[in-house]
């Protein structure tokens, strides 16, 4: 800091050491103001806001340790050196207790001394403000970059999920007839997920999943996607490439979750009478398995075009009695329970 330019304040009853103080560091470049006492000094501390306080501690009426309190309340960053003849350790003590920055005992024999420790204090009092004002400045620079990070997650997000969506559609496109399955799938259960307590991000994962767990459709030839009698077992054969084929298409986007994985195991079943791979229990991962679930009861309870659509009950039995066999039971009871909630309709199964 410019000496020339820093105010300093000193406040003590005994005139002669005021004026020899301040004369002193007046001739040494300071802006030197006197208060003869704690009211005076505390005055002209709020209207002049000087760069740093000399203080005497006794004093009558406001005391010096009054000064101090008031000054680290309304100001901690202006820094207070006690100047005191009192020569008592506690009073040392409790001083720097009320934010003394430094001590120095009357009389002051030495006036360099106290002109070194003004300077010394200075310093240190406009390090410590750069230092503050550098944190704010970083802190500010870390909320900005925070807020542009989330802008363009949002955008990120938004556009994965319509990219999602046009995946989607293009299966129902290829598959009128089943137009509307895989969202429908999704929804159900990414709420299976929301009932079992699974995470924010697993129920994502889920419900994105559900969304495209049906697109390696597309390499099933719509004849067979369409055929209003039962599939002969070469076509079944077809048809259930689609696992794999919705794997191979999926697996080269880099999705936050294993989407083509769980996608790949949708029509396992946990005693591995499933398909493609005949994968059992804890080869099988929970989000296939409650994806197997919501579709099973999403196709059974829709129309088709080789039938027309069964009743919820149907779907509702096919569950119950494989449930623990085919079915994961927890995931089975998650979807029960979600029905019940939903006061045994169909009518809100699918959101
Ligand atoms: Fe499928
Ligand atoms: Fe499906």
């Amino acid at each position: 800091m410019d000496k020339k330019k820093a105010t300093v304040l000193c406040i003590d009853d005994e005139e002669m050491i005021r004026v020899t103080i301040g004369d002193f560091l007046e001739d040494s470049g300071y802006c030197v103001l006197q208060a003869e006492n704690g009211k005076t000094g505390l005055k002209l501390f709020r209207e002049a806001k000087p760069d740093i306080i000399l203080v005497d501690l006794m004093m009558p009426e406001v005391d010096g340790f009054e000064v101090l309190t008031q000054v680290k309340t309304e100001s901690p960053q202006t820094p207070v050196i006690v100047i005191s003849g009192t020569g008592v350790i506690q009073d040392v003590i409790e001083a720097i207790r009320r934010g003394a920055w430094d001590y120095l005992t009357k009389p002051v024999m030495n006036l360099a001394v106290l002109e070194h420790t003004v300077n010394k204090t200075l310093e240190k009092a406009v390090l410590i403000r750069e230092n503050e004002d550098y944190k704010k400045y970083l802190e500010e620079k870390v909320r900005d970059r925070t807020l542009e990070l989330e802008k363009i997650n949002t955008q990120l997000r938004s556009t994965l999920q319509e990219t999602v969506n046009a995946l989607s559609a293009m299966t129902d496109k290829r598959d009128p007839y089943t137009s509307g399955h895989q969202k429908r799938v999704s929804s159900l259960a990414a709420a299976i997920a929301e009932e079992m307590g699974l995470c924010g991000d697993t129920v994502e994962s889920i419900r994105i999943s559900g969304l495209l767990h049906d697109i390696g459709k597309i390499y099933v030839p719509a004849e067979f996607l369409a055929k209003p009698t039962r599939l002969e077992r070469e076509e079944m054969d077809v048809i259930r490439k689609h696992s794999f084929v919705g794997y191979d298409i999926l697996i080269n986007i880099n999705f936050p979750w294993p989407v083509a994985e769980i996608v790949y195991q949708h029509h396992e079943r946990i005693d591995g009478s499933g398909y493609p791979r005949g994968l059992k229990g804890g080869e099988i991962l929970l989000e296939s398995k409650i994806i197997a679930i919501a579709d099973v009861v999403e196709a059974m309870s829709s129309h088709r075009p080789y039938r027309a659509s069964l009743d919820i009950e149907e779907a509702l039995r096919e569950i119950r009695k494989n449930k623990g066999r085919t079915y994961c039971p927890e995931c089975a009871e998650a979807f029960f329970e979600f029905f019940r909630k939903q006061s045994g309709t169909i009518k809100n199964l699918f959101r």
